[in-house]
């Protein structure tokens, strides 16, 4: 059948290989919430998701942090329907919140060669939060360029190109429950 979706291929038809089940998500996002709440207790945060990719990461993570927390969101442009780096990255839509004085933390779903997260992290430092430290659901160590500390990292992965759980092919396949390897 050619007409399956290829979220049924994904799903049902096992036509991508699974890196990271539903399952080692949640387990992980449960350790993170965690250490989250016992470091910023008595803080409370803002936590900013980076738009489109952490929208599903955010909502699971948010709800395993017991703090009294913010949540904002912006967006910044990334691949397009590109599979590699235009190496610009330009805000797309900027927070509401103000965030002077404030303890941020910055929701990413990857971090892959490190370009959005490093024009985050001068973008937001400028505006002179009292803290600021970046979370991270995937990260491809092997080539991300940061110079500075990533503080939570949910899993290394290797350098492979990954959807689901917010992750995109051509802008589809971000409602995958689980995270698949496209090769
Ligand atoms: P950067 O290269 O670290 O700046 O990553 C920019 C953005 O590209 C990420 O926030 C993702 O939205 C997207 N991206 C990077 N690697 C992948 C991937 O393997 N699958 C889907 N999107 C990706």
């Amino acid at each position: 059948m050619n007409d399956r979706t290829l979220f049924e291929k994904a799903v049902h038809d096992n036509a991508f290989r699974t890196l990271i089940s539903k399952e080692e998500l949640a387990t992980r996002i449960r350790e993170l919430g965690l250490e989250i709440t016992k470091d910023y207790r008595g803080k409370d945060p803002i936590m900013i998701g980076v738009l489109n990719g952490s929208f599903v990461f955010i909502s699971d993570l948010v709800r395993a942090v017991e703090l009294d927390l913010e949540i904002d969101f912006l967006k910044i442009s990334s691949y397009g329907n590109e599979r590699s780096s235009s190496g610009r990255v330009q805000m797309l839509k900027d927070i509401n919140a103000d965030i002077a004085g404030r303890h941020v933390i910055i929701v990413e779903d990857i971090v892959d060669t490190g370009l959005s997260i490093k024009f985050l992290q001068e973008k937001l430092s400028a505006l002179n939060p009292a803290s600021l430290k970046f979370v991270t659901l995937l990260m491809k160590k092997d080539i991300a360029k940061v110079d500075f500390e990533i503080d939570y990292i949910g899993f290394d992965i290797p350098n492979e190109f990954v959807i689901g759980y917010g992750l995109d092919h051509k802008q589809i396949l971000r409602n995958l429950p689980a995270i698949y390897v496209m090769d």
